[in-house]
């Protein structure tokens, strides 16, 4: 089968087509046939190599999730999965390929109406959203700022958050166009990078913020916390944040802020399918919407990374084989 690994780490112009052989399902997996491949924020962080512990060695195949066809069922595994068409988590790797295995614990049946790039845009992005939220302990009538909102985890959030009852849905994102189509996602007030700018009745502080963004910045996010704010981190498209970063929490210390890292890694398994079932279901009836930014045969995934790094990237690209 054709699949993408990361030759060198680095630049998109590591990445190299092979070919492999067509992975067996061990017990409890399943074999999909892929219709639709996810490339995430996550895979430019595993290809650039900026995060240490991943640990991971050159010939690395890339790819968390995918959409397809069941075609083979490892042992202890239903039959009747098999000709289903489905959502798959496949961990940090093996879905850059033609053919990918999943453990059917992280495998759901694909509503109709629903098509294979809609699913791998949505599907971890959305539990990320969902549970980032509940994290936050986000109540209707509060303020969100979503910061870093026009790729898939903040497209969700604007969504969740503005039909959760926010009371203002205020994102940050670099151009105005961006922020057209973030308002018409339920985005109330939209600010610049740094947080500046969204007009005269943009809310001077905010009860919750979603960060996806992270890095130097990060700290200034902090101090637009309104008393008893919560501020959950989560993601580093930037990078790490300053390692002082604390100081201005603690400075502020009679505003009772909360500050939160979340990584869907901590929900059970349970709860994220049940949640990506409903969010499913939702986008299936157009009730939840799914930015796809361009699908790209598997051979381009270099130029699908390049797009990412230039910043051109407004919701999701997607790889068919
Ligand atoms: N917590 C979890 O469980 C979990 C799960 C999966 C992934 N993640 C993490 O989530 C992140 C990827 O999420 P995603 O795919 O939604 O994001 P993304 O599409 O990679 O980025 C989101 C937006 O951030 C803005 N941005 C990019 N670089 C920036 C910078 N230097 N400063 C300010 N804004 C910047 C861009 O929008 P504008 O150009 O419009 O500003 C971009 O569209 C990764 O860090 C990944 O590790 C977390």
């Amino acid at each position: 089968m054709r699949a993408v690994v990361i030759r060198t780490f680095g630049e998109p112009e590591g990445l190299e087509v092979v070919d492999l052989p067509v992975p067996v399902p061990a017990p409890g997996q399943v074999l999909i046939e892929t219709e639709a491949i996810g490339v995430g924020g996550v895979d430019a962080v595993i290809r650039r190599a900026t995060v240490a512990g991943y640990g991971f060695r050159e010939g690395h195949l890339l790819g968390s999730e995918v959409a397809g066809r069941v075609t083979a069922v490892g042992e202890g595994v239903d039959a009747s999965w098999t000709g289903r068409r489905v959502w798959a988590f496949t961990g940090l790797s093996g879905g850059y390929a033609e053919h990918a295995v999943a453990a059917v614990g992280d495998v759901l049946a694909l509503p109709d109406g629903l098509t294979g790039a809609d699913a791998v845009t949505l599907g971890n992005s959305g539990v990320v959203a969902h549970f980032a939220l509940d994290r936050a302990r986000f109540a209707p009538g509060e303020t969100v700022l979503v910061r870093g909102a026009a790729g898939s985890i903040g497209i969700a959030a604007v969504q969740l958050a503005a039909r959760g009852g926010a009371g203002a849905v205020a994102v940050t994102t670099s151009s105005a166009q961006r922020g057209a189509r973030l308002r018409d996602l339920g985005a109330t007030h939209v600010l610049d990078r740094s947080g500046e700018g969204g007009g005269p009745d943009a809310p001077s502080g905010f009860d919750v913020v979603l960060d996806v963004v992270g890095g130097p910045q990060l700290p200034r996010f902090l101090d637009r916390l309104n008393p008893n704010g919560r501020f959950v981190a989560v993601g580093i498209v930037d990078g790490q944040a300053p390692a002082d970063f604390g100081t201005r929490l603690t400075a502020a210390f009679r505003k009772s802020l909360s500050y939160a890292t979340f990584s869907a890694d901590t929900v059970p398994g349970s709860d994220q399918r049940a949640v990506r079932s409903s969010q499913f279901s939702d986008a299936a009836r157009g009730d939840l919407r799914t930015v796809v930014h361009e699908v790209l045969p598997l051979e381009q995934a270099a130029r699908a990374h390049r797009r990412m790094d230039a910043g051109e990237v407004f919701g999701r690209v997607v790889l068919t084989p």
